[in-house]
This record gives C-alpha cells, sequence and structure tokens, in this order.
C-alpha cells in the first residue's frame, strides 16, 4: 500500500481535469444532499438519470466546502488510507436517521457486520447456513459503492449451541472449522476486503484462552483456520483480529507470535486488527501507538484498527472528559495514520445511540464520535481535523471553525432533500460506472472531482497551493472502464488509486 500524502487530491485533480475545469465543480457541490458547505445549507435537487456512470444534479453555487465536513472516509483517502468506516447491522436498518450516515460513503468508505456474519446467526446449526442478514449489509455496502469487511470466524463468543457441547474429536472439530469456513468465506468470496479470521485467540496476560478451539486443537486451530480462508478466497486480505495489544505488552508480543505461529505452518496472514476499544485517559500517545504498529508492519503486515471507540468511565462526561477522549481518538488515528502500512479505521458504531458499551460495561459509555442524537462530539471534530491537517499541511486547529454548523445541517437538511448523486467513484482505483441512485434520497457523497474542484483557500479549507498536480499517481493495477455518459461520470478512474496492493478491484467493494 501506498502511502503518500497527496497522492489521492493528485490523482483526483489529474483524472479530473480532462473532463471538467475546477470552475464548473463549484456548482456541483451541495449537490450531496445534506451537506452542508460553508454557511450553508445542503438544499440538493433533481435527479439522477444516468443509468451507468453517474449523473449530479444541483442547484446551488457554493464556491467552497467545509474540509471537516466532508466526511471522514474521504478526508482518510486523502492521506492513503484505505477506509474510515463503521459497524452496523440489519436490526439498526430502520432506523433511517441513523442509515443516512452510514450510507454516506464520504463519512464512511467501509461497513462491518457488527454481529450478522459471526458463527452464531451464520451457522445455527451444524450445516445449515444462513447469509440472509449478513447478505443484507453486503448490499448496502454495495449499494453506496463501500467497501466491506467481514467478521468474524474462528472466535470463542457468539458460538452456536452445536460447537460449545458436541464431544469433539481433533479431526472432527477440524471438519467443522472448515466446513464453517468454507461455506461463509465462499459465500462472500470477492465481496468482502478483509476477514477476521482468528478473533480474541489471547488472555489479556498473552497465553492462549482456553476456547472450545484451543482445548481440541491447540494452537492449530490458528493454521486450521487461515488455510481454510485462504483457500475460501485467495484475494480478501487475512486478519487476526484482537483488544488490549494497543499497549506493548505481552498480549502484543503474543499477537505477533500469532503471526509467525500461523506463517510457519503455510498459512497467510496479511493484517493484523486492533480493536481499539479503548478508555478515556488510559489511551496509549499517538507516538506509543505507531510504535506499536511498527512492530507488526515490520512483519510484512498490514495493521488496522478496526473496533474503535473510547469510553467514558463516568457519565455524562464532562467538557474535560470530552476534550480527553478527543485526544484519545487522534491518538488512535494519528497513530494510524503514520504508519505506513496501516491501512484505515473503522468504529464499533458511530452513535451512542447503538453502542455496545453501555450494556457490557455498566457505568460507562459515550464512547463514539457522535452522540445518541446523531450530532458530532469534539472527538468527531478533532478525528476530522487531524486528517484534514494530515493532508493538506494545514494546523489541525484551522479546519474547526465551522464544523459544529456544517454537521448540524449535515443532519439537519438531510431528510428533505430529495436529490440524487451518482458517484461513479468506488475508491479502488476502478470506475464502476453505476449509479446509487434510489428513493427520495440517496447520500452524501460528494464525487471526488468536487472535492478537489472546490478548495478556496480560506481558513478550514483545503488551500489551493496545497493542490498541485504534475502527473498521475496511478500505480495501482486498477483499470478505469466507465461507461457513464454524463458530464462528470468518469471523473475519477483509476488515478486515485495510490497504489496500494489491493489495487485494481481485487476484492469487490
Ligand atoms: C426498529 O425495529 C426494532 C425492532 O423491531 C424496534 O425495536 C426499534 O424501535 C425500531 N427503530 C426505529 C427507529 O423504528
Ligand atoms: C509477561 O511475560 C513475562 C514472561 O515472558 C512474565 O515474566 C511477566 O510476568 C508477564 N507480565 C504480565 C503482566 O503478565
Ligand atoms: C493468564 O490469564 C488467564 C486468564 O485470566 C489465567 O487463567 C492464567 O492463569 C494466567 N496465566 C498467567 C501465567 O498469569
Amino acid at each position: 500500500m501506498g502511502r503518500s500524502t497527496h497522492l489521492f487530491l493528485l490523482g483526483l485533480l489529474a483524472s479530473a481535469s480532462p473532463f471538467v475545469s475546477a470552475q464548473s465543480y463549484g456548482s456541483l457541490s451541495p449537490a450531496s444532499p445534506g451537506f452542508s458547505v460553508g454557511s450553508g445549507s445542503g438544499s440538493g435537487s433533481g435527479s439522477s438519470s444516468g443509468s451507468s456512470g453517474s449523473s449530479v444534479a444541483a442547484s446551488s453555487s457554493q464556491s467552497t466546502i467545509d474540509l471537516a465536513a466532508i466526511g471522514l472516509h474521504t478526508l482518510a483517502k486523502a492521506n492513503g488510507l484505505l477506509f474510515f468506516g463503521t459497524a452496523t447491522d440489519t436490526n439498526l436498518f430502520n432506523d433511517t436517521a441513523y442509515m443516512q450516515i452510514v450510507n454516506d460513503r464520504n463519512m464512511f468508505g467501509i461497513l462491518v457486520p457488527e454481529n450478522s456474519q459471526k458463527w452464531q446467526p451464520t451457522e445455527p446449526t451444524q450445516n445449515d447456513f444462513q447469509f440472509a442478514n449478513p447478505d443484507r449489509v453486503h448490499s448496502v455496502a454495495t449499494a453506496n459503492q463501500q467497501m466491506l469487511r467481514c467478521h468474524t470466524l474462528t472466535w470463542f463468543q457468539q458460538l452456536p449451541t452445536f460447537v460449545t457441547t458436541t464431544a469433539w474429536t481433533r479431526a472432527t472439530l477440524t471438519a467443522a472449522i472448515q466446513a464453517h469456513i468454507a461455506n461463509v468465506v465462499g459465500h462472500f468470496r470477492g465481496a468482502c476486503y478483509s476477514w477476521d479470521v482468528v478473533n480474541e485467540a489471547l488472555n489479556d496476560n498473552g497465553t492462549f484462552r482456553n476456547s472450545v478451539f484451543f482445548e481440541t486443537l491447540g494452537t492449530d486451530f490458528l493454521p486450521i483456520s487461515f488455510l481454510a480462508a485462504a483457500q475460501a478466497d485467495p484475494n480478501a486480505r487475512l486478519y487476526y483480529n484482537d483488544f488490549n495489544i494497543e499497549f506493548d505488552n505481552n498480549k502484543t508480543a503474543a499477537a505477533l507470535s500469532i503471526v509467525k505461529l500461523v506463517r510457519a505452518a503455510g498459512g497467510r496472514v496479511d493484517g493484523v486488527g486492533f480493536q481499539g476499544h479503548m478508555t478515556t485517559g488510559q489511551t496509549p500517545s499517538r507516538a506509543a501507538m505507531s510504535a506499536v504498529f511498527r512492530k507488526f508492519t515490520a512483519l510484512n503486515l498490514e495493521v488496522a484498527i478496526t473496533e474503535l471507540d473510547v469510553r467514558q468511565t463516568s457519565l455524562p462526561p464532562t467538557p474535560a472528559q470530552e476534550a480527553q477522549q478527543a485526544t484519545d481518538y487522534v491518538s488512535m488515528v494519528g497513530g494510524c495514520l503514520d504508519v505506513e502500512g496501516c491501512v484505515g479505521v473503522v468504529t464499533w458504531e458511530y452513535t451512542d445511540r447503538y453502542s455496545w458499551i453501555p450494556s457490557t460495561f455498566p457505568g460507562t459509555g459515550a464512547a463514539c464520535l457522535f452522540d445518541e442524537n446523531l450530532v458530532p462530539k469534539p472527538a468527531y471534530t478533532a478525528v476530522a481535523s487531524v486528517l484534514a491537517a494530515k493532508a493538506t499541511g494545514v494546523p489541525a486547529s484551522a479546519t474547526i471553525a465551522g464544523i459544529g454548523a456544517g454537521l448540524t445541517g449535515f443532519v439537519a437538511s438531510s431528510s428533505s432533500s430529495s436529490s440524487s448523486v451518482a458517484n461513479s467513484n468506488n475508491n479502488n482505483g476502478q470506475n464502476v460506472g453505476s449509479t446509487v441512485s434510489s428513493g427520495s434520497n440517496t447520500k452524501a457523497n460528494i464525487p471526488a472531482a468536487e472535492f478537489i474542484g472546490n478548495f478556496g483557500g480560506s481558513p478550514g479549507l483545503i488551500p489551493a497551493s496545497s493542490v498541485s498536480a504534475t502527473s498521475t499517481t496511478n500505480t495501482g493495477s486498477g483499470s478505469s472502464s466507465a461507461t457513464g455518459s454524463s458530464s462528470i461520470g468518469n471523473s475519477n478512474g483509476g488515478n486515485s488509486n495510490t497504489g496500494d496492493s489491493n489495487g485494481g478491484g481485487s476484492y469487490g467493494y
């Protein structure tokens, strides 16, 4: 994966320039429903008419974009990360205000089924496979042109009764793991950017957890799982995923050993997921975090923050607690930004409305970037700002002005908009040429070309001087193959791929 500040921006500019001038993008920015631009409110109208490629209808003519309101994924991409995303699941799909933000690909470029892909729901009784719910998550991601992180295969929790009660032998449990993985990974073959193949195999002191898997198979359950996953989807990135490995302790060392153990047995491990279930005031510094990440990337692994939240230990949080939480979020995201090979960040629900924390750790909570009313917190502002600062070279403080107004507009105006924006850029170096309009409102999906066309040079915006392209930067293997015929349908083809080794769309979304 290539990481270079500005590469994304340069690639977009280069790919966009043959089609439309920056000036003409200026009229397009508010087409994304609900995105507040500058101090105004989003007021997109019109309709998408493209059946392939993209079409954008817009009615307003703002010339600047509040950088921090662009969305975390777009900002992450501007840093060369592959994604900023969130966990979600089908039990929440009836909450339209919540889904408005889930569906916003500028905010979240990758989704993770929070529960529905686990062993219990996917194979509740042996050899009876159920995929209706995770298929719906996949469908949402597909419609939004978002990627999918798939989660999880061999884990000691949320297991069906047959796994926990059968009197397994070494041979029968091996076969059961292999069958589960072959079916589940096989079903989603091509759809998953990555799979969390083994989850939480370790105790906090770094010894192996006494799961049914470890008791029956010893550490062999690890290579058994990774070998089966590699066979079922040769292109999905295969991850070991765990929590409390952020502190450079015995558990961190044990996670490194797991990678070596699986590889020594002939298995493929591509990445390690740092769940990032952190606590306010007890989170490593940005420098400490990046140092831990580098221990893993030194093994030719990618890393990602896969389940980020930072919980408050007393509620409701004071302003000081909120400020500390913002610092802690920035330490995590900044630590990732600072490490070549950290590919992205996923939050474990973006809103306190649906966080798992209060029920699991009573008395704690308020752990997410958005509060229960879907209003972004200081932590959101801080994360958006650190991403913007890194991408543009402007100080983080410069991007903070206006974010409150921008995001209030973003949330509030979303339900009244009827515009549709079809964005042909799937961020994988492929122009997929499909529209995403449906229903009365689609999503705030600013085409990348607009993003470039609207920098204004004002405080809080990408300064024009920071975007200066001389050549395209597509070093991935992706190719642009848009079939759209609208004016900007082809504006972002393969050039936006910053050369990650997964370029060329070897995964579905
Ligand atoms: C969604 O459905 C669930 C279960 O049917 C229900 O408890 C919840 O209140 C619904 N949420 C909304 C926003 O309608
Ligand atoms: C870490 O492991 C070492 C031995 O490898 C042991 O001496 C030490 O007590 C362990 N620390 C913790 C906190 O478990
Ligand atoms: C490590 O933690 C596990 C689980 O809490 C415990 O059972 C085990 O005794 C611990 N081992 C050591 C060496 O501390």
